[in-house]
């Protein structure tokens, strides 16, 4: 069966902009899935959860899905602890010194985000220091052309970019939220309109930290059927509802073996919270077991539906991008007025700038 392209175009409203085949062409019924999805809007959408719960899996499985549909760029940040993403996403690791919290990588990105800002001190870049006409931002579709790209891997439309861990000389004197720091300015300066930016975040409530809660249109919060799991999305709600992003909160069990677990899961969370259930499955255990490389087309089918689930959820949400930044002033705002934050680097409520807005382009 094939359909006019102008006909897709007409229904959904798109601009022509967004059109890149030519009038009347005709297009097979997959070939329109991915037009449709290549006109959709920027995205950006974080895992969370306990430790152990499936982050990194849910992560990559949903990063090679989507970069296998669209031609648009998936970036996928590794901001977990433990670096699990980019070998499930079939890349090499990457080197320390490669980690965009390592110093040199930081230091290199944050004098380029800074741009033409009069910001003279790297350490008044602080990471709620949000970006203004004078920033310099990163479009997702030029992301190797960036100081940031050459930290990153790349295949295809497919990149992964490690944030970093505990080096021996951090332990005891430096806190994982230190690293995240840099994650937090590279997300609020990118601007996501032509791409999926993919977060493995760290576990547990870290993101409450600074801003990183903030900076997402989806968080996906894994949760197995235990205990310890719904404890780890009742504390983690019970902070989104108080910083007023629990909206963009959503569930997916894992892990899941019967018809006991669903409901175990049901009982504790409410079922329109629920994007839906993640069978323990086969191909996963090979991955972990015998080295296997992830493939969306060997995981259960029922796990592909949730993928697909998952990206029409996120494909149905509105641009977020000026309501995101609006969260990042009012945390800022709240960071510079304490008192010891003046004192240190004077009044940083001069950063924001209020005229500053997302382009269309
Ligand atoms: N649906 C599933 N079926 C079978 N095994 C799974 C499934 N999901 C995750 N696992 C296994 O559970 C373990 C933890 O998964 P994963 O590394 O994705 O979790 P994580 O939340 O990222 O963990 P960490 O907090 O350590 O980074 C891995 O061994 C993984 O293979
Ligand atoms: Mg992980």
């Amino acid at each position: 069966m094939t359909i006019s392209f102008a006909m897709i175009a007409e229904r959904l409203n798109l601009s022509k902009s967004h059109i890149t085949q030519s009038k009347g062409e005709k297009l097979t019924i997959l070939q329109c899935e991915v037009v449709v999805l290549n006109a959709i809007n920027n995205m950006k959408i974080a895992f969370v959860g306990k430790g152990g719960s499936g982050k990194s899996t849910l992560c990559a499985s949903f990063a090679l899905y989507v970069s296998s549909l669209t031609t648009k760029p998936v970036v996928v940040f590794d901001a977990d602890l433990n670096i699990h993403a980019p070998k499930l996403l079939g890349f090499l690791p990457i080197p320390f010194d490669k980690h965009i919290s390592a110093p040199g990588p930081t230091d290199e990105i944050k004098k380029w985000l800074i741009g033409k800002n009069d910001i003279k001190n790297l350490g008044a870049f602080r990471k709620s220091t949000p970006p203004t006409q004078k920033s310099n931002l990163v479009r997702l579709e030029s992301i190797q052309n960036t100081p940031l790209g050459k930290y990153g891997l790349h295949r295809g439309n497919l990149s992964v970019f490690a944030v970093g861990t505990y080096q021996e000389e951090d332990i005891g004197a430096s806190c994982y939220h230190n690293n995240l720091a840099i994650l937090e300015s590279i997300l609020s300066h990118t601007d996501d309109a032509h791409g999926y930016v993919v977060t493995d975040m760290v576990a547990g409530v870290d993101s409450f930290a600074g801003t990183l809660h903030a900076q997402f249109d989806l968080t996906c919060l894994i949760v197995e059927p235990t205990m310890r799991s719904i404890e780890v999305y009742i504390k983690y709600i019970d902070l989104a509802n108080e910083a007023g992003v629990a909206e963009s909160v959503r569930v997916i069990g894992n892990k899941i073996r019967n018809q006991k677990d669903i409901d175990f899961i049901k009982s504790h969370i409410p079922s329109q919270k629920i994007i839906g259930f993640f069978t323990d499955d086969e191909h996963i255990r090979d991955i972990d077991q015998n080295g296997a490389l992830l493939s969306v087309a060997k995981l259960n089918p029922d796990n592909q539906n949730i993928l697909k689930t998952i990206l029409e959820l996120v494909d149905s949400l509105p641009d977020n991008r000026q309501l995101r930044l609006g969260k990042i002033w009012e945390i800022h705002r709240k960071y510079s007025n304490q008192v010891h934050i003046k004192n240190l680097y004077g009044n940083l409520n001069l950063q924001i700038d209020e005229s500053f807005v997302f382009s269309d382009t």
